[in-house]
C-alpha cells in the first residue's frame, strides 16, 4: 500500500542537529501529492519574483507570469501605482493579457472584447445591454499583493501574507552593500530540467561541495577551502574569496573581484554576484519531475562597447549551468530508485540544504520551523 501523505511528511526529522541530520526523504521529490502541497502551502503563500522594476516603469507597462498554476499580470497604472491581478477575465475566464510583457492604455480581453482599466476596473462589455443584476464595479480583475525590493518585483497570492521586507528580513541588509541597484539587465536564459525543483535548489545549497568535481573552470577562480556558509531566517549566503588563475581564461576574465556572493532566499530564488556582475536564478516547479529555471544576467556596463564581454560572461554562466543540468537529472532518476531513501549531510558544506529542508518541512506540516543556526 502506498504511504499516506502524513507518513511521508513525518518521515523527515527536522529537529536533528546537522551532524545527525538527513535530507528530506526521496518521496518528497517524486510524489505528486507533495508537489500539490507545495503549490498550496509554499508557492501560494510566499513572495515570488515575477518581474524586474525596469520592465514596469511607465504607465501601462505590464508583465504576465504564472505562479502556482495561476495566470497573473503586473501593470503600472496611469497614477504611477504598481498593481497585480489574476489574469483571468471575469466573463468566461480567458487570459486578458496574452503577451509576456509590453505596454497598453487599457487591458482588453481577446475573447469577447471586455475592457479593463490599468487599475483592474471593468470599463466596457460589448453587447451586454439587458443583462440584469450585473454590477460592473464587482467585476474588475481580482487583485494580488505586489511589492518591490531593489530591482525586483514580487507578488504573493496570500492576502494575509506579511509584507515583503518581513519575508526577506536579513537578506535586505546583507545585499545592500553590494549595490545591485546600479546594475543593468542584459540577457535571459531559461532551462527546462527533468528534475524536481528541490533537486536544483539542493545542488545550489551544497556549500560548494560539488564545485571542484563538476565545475573545474569555476573552481579555478574560487578559494574553495575558505568557502563560507551563513544561514539566517529564510536565506543562506554562500561566499568565497576569489583567486587569480590561468586555468580557464574565459572564467577568470568574467568572474572577478574579491569575493563571490551566492544568496539563496527561501524557497526558490538565488542571487549571484561578482564584481560588476549579477545573475538571478528563479526556479519554477512544473510537476514533481520537472522544473524550469530562469537566469537573468545583469552587468554594471551594458553599453555597446561591453557587449562582447557581457556575452562571453553569459556563456560562462551557461556552461556552468549545463554542467549542473545533467547531474540534477541523474539525481532525479536516483531518487526514484528502490535503492535510495535519504542521504546524510556534510557538516562542513551542507548546512544550507538543512535550512532549506527545515523551512520546507515547516511549511508543509504547518508547524513553526525549528530555530536555525548553521553551527547546531
Ligand atoms: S472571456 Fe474575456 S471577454 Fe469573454
Ligand atoms: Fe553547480
Amino acid at each position: 500500500m502506498p504511504a499516506s501523505i502524513e507518513q511521508i511528511l513525518s518521515s523527515y526529522n527536522d529537529r536533528a542537529p546537522l551532524s545527525e541530520a538527513s535530507t528530506i526523504p526521496a518521496p518528497w521529490y517524486v510524489d505528486p501529492r507533495i508537489a500539490e502541497l507545495e503549490r498550496l502551502n509554499v508557492f501560494s503563500k510566499t513572495w515570488q519574483l515575477v518581474a524586474r522594476t525596469d520592465q514596469l516603469q511607465k504607465p501601462g507597462e505590464f508583465v504576465t507570469a504564472r505562479l502556482a498554476g495561476e495566470p497573473i499580470v503586473v501593470v503600472r497604472g496611469s497614477d504611477g501605482t504598481l498593481r497585480a491581478f489574476y489574469n483571468v477575465c471575469r466573463h468566461h475566464a480567458a487570459a486578458v493579457v496574452t503577451e509576456p510583457c509590453g505596454q497598453a492604455a487599457m487591458l482588453q480581453c481577446p475573447y469577447h472584447g471586455w475592457k479593463y482599466g490599468l487599475d483592474g476596473s471593468l470599463k466596457g462589455m460589448p453587447e451586454f445591454e439587458g443583462v440584469a443584476n450585473f454590477d460592473r464595479a464587482q467585476n474588475g480583475l481580482l487583485p494580488i499583493r505586489v511589492e518591490t525590493w531593489e530591482c525586483f518585483v514580487f507578488v504573493n497570492l496570500d492576502p494575509q501574507a506579511a509584507p515583503l521586507v518581513n519575508f526577506l528580513r536579513g537578506l535586505v541588509q546583507r545585499v545592500a552593500p553590494l549595490g545591485i541597484g546600479t546594475l543593468h539587465y542584459f540577457d535571459r536564459r531559461t532551462y527546462d530540467i527533468a528534475c524536481n525543483w528541490k533537486v536544483f535548489v539542493d545542488n545550489y545549497l551544497d556549500g560548494g561541495y560539488h564545485v571542484p568535481h563538476l565545475h573545474k573552470g569555476l573552481n579555478s577562480v574560487l578559494d574553495y577551502k575558505q568557502y563560507t556558509i551563513e544561514n539566517e531566517d529564510r536565506y543562506c549566503l554562500q561566499s568565497s574569496p576569489m583567486v587569480t588563475s590561468d586555468h580557464d581564461t574565459a572564467t577568470a576574465f568574467t568572474r572577478t573581484g574579491d569575493r563571490a556572493w551566492y544568496f539563496w532566499q527561501y524557497p526558490n530564488l538565488m542571487i549571484n554576484c561578482y564584481e560588476g556582475y549579477m545573475d538571478t536564478n528563479y526556479v519554477i516547479p512544473i510537476d514533481a519531475d520537472h522544473c524550469s529555471v530562469i537566469f537573468d544576467f545583469y552587468f554594471s556596463d551594458v553599453s555597446a562597447a561591453k557587449r562582447s564581454y557581457n556575452t562571453e560572461s553569459v556563456s560562462v554562466g551557461d556552461r556552468v549551468q549545463r554542467e549542473d543540468l545533467g547531474i540534477c537529472e541523474d539525481v532525479q532518476r536516483g531518487l526514484k530508485s528502490r535503492a535510495y531513501g535519504a542521504g546524510r549531510l556534510s557538516v562542513r558544506r551542507e548546512a544550507g540544504e538543512q535550512l532549506f529542508h527545515r523551512l520546507l518541512a515547516a511549511d508543509l506540516k504547518g508547524t513553526p520551523a525549528p530555530s536555525i543556526a548553521a553551527a547546531d
